[in-house]
């Protein structure tokens, strides 16, 4: 089946070839001898899939498409601050190489045009033109997504005929904009003007931009996120010269146009495009590559001034730790708390990049539960991305909430999206900022915990055999037996109880004080936290029903004090009082029903 996105390509990609106007550049006189009928488009997703029809393979110089580039790269290693000095952000209305300065400061007024991208290229460190130009090399290779070549003819051929450039440069010295002899740098972008790229490895650098500085296939970041918005800003008000107001009119995309013919247009957080067709207008931008994506924008409905977002679909769900307790086993105290209190857990199911108008929306259900509420798990599992302000807003709320009784945790954020970065970088100072857990399940034990550490009576510790689960109901006399076989063994925080595989090990183990993690090897090696146990809880149990090798391991997560009973002494003295197996037996089936309720529940709930 053709992927209506390739059928839309290539329709277009059919319908635009017609066009045959417009003329290859010659200025540069070896771009006058590339094929003037090469025609390729691409676009590609923010997961790397590409779509292409056309010439998407044939290698071209990059020119003016590597100033977004550049510029990032100068704002990356300089900051915003010093290259804000050097180089303006304002829309000329002049044409690319036209001599655009700043009346006061002789500052280019933005890094697209000629004299804007040679300040640029003059920024990037390096002692020396090779070591600058290194630098350039990996930062377009980090966007492109495989190292870089360049056309040495075309090099060449625009540094013998770079005069008004070379003019530029100097007008750029004269006012001090660029430090030094002003040819070395210059040499330099002209080297990047002639990076060699096809139409694919375009669309791959503008998916790089749209995905937040990600290369969307290699998954390395080319740039850092919070210079991505100021790249593509420019883009959006200088990228095409003295047509970008029609531009942005028309297409509504962030963009940048070369005289070699590509152009490059940024859907943020979903495409980026790439076209190469060197027939090019009198402003020196490819004719079919404004058709191209004039047609694609209406098609796809990509103007960004189009986009309406719905921040209700950052919420998915709301649900409580009733629907969703953690896969502890609650011993009777416990569990009966949980069936009064665990409502007032809350987890929120979040969705998607969340800016400011998602988490406005979010943290304004919160509101309206809180009173309510004893703690929120925010599951970050399908969340792409924070915004600034929003993590600010998060932490800022968090803390509001911390200092009305109220815990907010997160879980299962994934690490590719920086998120845990933005919320550290918005946090106050001696702000512990916040508790991050692995998966629902130990943020579900945590809040559980908290709510109970909120009722003094769940901490006390279990003294005698009754307190136990599985001598629910058995008459005193029963319990006294038991307990003259009962043997005692204390722990130290991270001794090993029981040990995965472990065999003829009939011992049954009652917590009298203290924590336990069950853990279960995972195939792919480590372990997995299956349950923790407390006072008042068993394990080991299945002994009484003649099952001696264990199937997981035991560890004491905190100073531990256990009666043991022997499965062999229990059935021993069942021979002499019946009635004590059978009571066990039953609770224990009890207690395996009690263990499966959840993970029945669990499916339920995620169905
Ligand atoms: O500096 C120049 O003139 C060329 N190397 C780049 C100009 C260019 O690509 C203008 N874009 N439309």
């Amino acid at each position: 089946m053709n992927s209506p996105i390739q059928s839309c390509l290539e329709q277009l990609h059919t319908d635009i070839k017609q066009l045959r106007h417009g003329a290859v550049a010659s200025y540069i006189p070896e771009l006058a001898l590339v094929d003037p009928d090469a025609f390729g488009i691409c676009l590609v997703t923010m997961d790397g899939t590409a779509y292409c029809a056309g010439d998407t393979a044939t290698l071209f110089t990059i020119q003016s498409i590597s100033k977004p580039f550049i510029y990032a790269t100068a704002l990356a290693e300089r900051g915003q601050q010093l290259v804000s000095q050097r180089v303006g952000v304002e829309p000329s209305g002049d044409a690319f190489n036209s001599i655009s300065l700043d009346p006061q400061t002789g500052a280019p007024l933005n890094p697209m045009i000629n004299a804007g991208a040679i300040a640029s290229t003059s920024l990037v460190r390096g002692a020396t033109p090779a070591e600058q130009w290194q630098r350039i090399e990996q930062s377009l290779a980090r966007f492109i997504g495989r190292p870089i070549t360049i056309d040495e003819a075309v090099y060449l051929s625009e540094s013998e005929t770079g005069a008004r450039n070379r003019a530029i440069a100097w007008m750029l010295k004269n006012f001090g904009i660029i430090e030094g002899d002003p040819m070395l740098p210059l040499e330099n972008y002209f080297r990047q003007c002639s990076v060699q790229v096809s139409c694919l490895d375009l669309a791959f650098m503008a998916a790089t931009l749209g995905n937040g500085g990600i290369h969307p296939l290699t998954g390395e970041r080319a740039l850092a996120s919070e210079h991505v918005a100021p790249v593509l800003s420019v883009m959006a008000t200088c990228g095409m010269y003295d047509y970008a107001g029609s531009w942005l009119y028309e297409v509504g995309m962030p963009a940048k146009s070369g005289v070699g013919g590509g152009i490059i247009a940024v859907q943020p957080g979903r495409f980026g495009i790439g076209i190469f067709s060197p027939r090019l207008d009198a402003k020196g931008n490819s004719v079919r590559g404004i058709e191209v994506c004039k047609r694609i924008s209406r098609e796809l409905g990509l103007n960004i001034f189009n986009q309406v977002n719905n921040p209700r679909t950052a919420l998915t769900r709301i649900y409580t730790g009733a629907d969703m307790p953690s896969r502890r086993e609650p011993g009777p105290l416990l569990r009966a708390i949980l069936l009064e209190h665990a409502h007032r857990i809350k987890y929120l199911a979040l969705h998607g990049y969340l800016a400011v108008d998602a988490i406005e929306y979010i943290l304004r259900r919160i509101a309206g539960l809180q009173a309510e509420s004893n703690s929120f798990i925010l599951d970050m599992h399908q969340v792409t991305g924070l915004s600034d302000s929003a993590a600010r807003f998060l932490n800022q709320t968090r803390l509001e909430m911390k200092a009305a009784g109220v815990a907010m945790v997160l879980s299962r954020v994934k690490d590719e999206y920086g998120i845990r970065d933005r919320l550290l970088k918005s946090m106050a100072p001696r702000d512990m900022g916040f508790l991050c857990f692995e998966d629902n399940d130990l943020a579900a034990e945590w809040c559980e915990n908290r709510l109970c550490e909120s009722m003094p009576e769940v901490s006390k510790p279990a003294v005698t055999l009754a307190d136990f689960t599985l001598f629910n109901g058995v008459p005193v006399t029963l319990i006294k037996l038991a307990e003259s076989v009962v043997s005692k063994q204390n722990y130290a925080q991270g001794d090993c109880v029981l040990r995965n595989g472990d065999e003829g090990d009939d011992r049954i183990f009652f917590i009298e004080s203290g924590k336990v993690s069950v853990l279960i090897p995972r195939l792919q090696g480590g372990h997995q936290r299956v349950s923790t146990l407390g006072p008042g809880m068993n394990f080991g149990e299945l002994a009484l029903v003649g099952q001696t090798t264990r199937s997981a391991s035991v560890y004491a997560d905190s100073e531990l004090k256990c009666h043991i009973l022997k499965a062999a002494d229990l059935n021993r003295l069942s021979s002499e009082a019946p009635e004590l197996r059978i009571r066990l037996l039953e609770n224990l089936a009890n207690d395996l029903a009690n263990k499966l309720r959840p993970t029945t529940q669990l499916v339920s709930t995620l169905a």
